[in-house]
């Protein structure tokens, strides 16, 4: 089966709302493998279904594959996931995404959060998370709503990113920053 591919900016169809997923079964299973594999592939550590042309509310998360230096894989599904609680402090991390590749900045998110969500079982799950995973969950859900980590940037930046994207998609390069 081919590699799902990324889709990246100036692509429209990142700014759609995912749908939520009503069905849990063997080929939602495989398509989660497949997303997965794109995703340690790129490399990152996180990825939404909307990414690789699929709206639905589906994500797939693995920091431990960043963090752990010998590269254990322990990753995580979340469909339909929901943010039931987030915390007054915030915490800075620098994000990247793969939907806009080598391109990286600070942003101050809550630092913690409690999300629900369904396993790849369709059983329902609840998680406190905090650090690293508490960011990539919250990127991720953005990326749910249609929203980039571009985002949370001041406009003139946003501007700026979005700008050299559409600029090298139309000479056919990849922009530099
Ligand atoms: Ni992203």
């Amino acid at each position: 089966m081919a590699q799902l591919n990324i889709i990246t900016l100036p692509d429209r169809s990142l700014r759609r709302k995912s749908a939520p997923v009503e069905r849990i079964d063997d080929d939602l299973r495989t398509f989660l493998d497949r997303m997965l594999e794109a995703m340690y592939e790129a490399p990152g550590i996180g990825l939404a279904a909307v990414q690789v042309g699929e709206p639905r509310r589906i994500i797939t998360i693995d920091v431990a594959h960043k963090e752990n230096e010998e590269g254990t894989k322990s990753p995580i599904f979340l469909i339909n996931p929901e943010i039931l609680w987030r915390s007054d402090d915030t915490g800075i991390y620098e994000e990247g995404c793969l939907s806009i590749p080598e391109y990286y900045a600070e942003v101050e998110r809550p630092a913690k959060v409690r999300v629900k969500y369904l396993d790849r079982d369709g059983r329902e799950q609840e998680m406190e998370a905090d650090g690293l995973l508490a960011t990539c969950i919250q990127h991720e859900v953005d990326h749910l709503e249609g929203k980039l980590f571009i985002d949370h940037l001041s406009k003139l930046k946003r501007d700026m990113v979005v700008r050299k994207f559409s600029k090298a998609a139309k000479e056919g390069r990849k922009p530099v920053f």
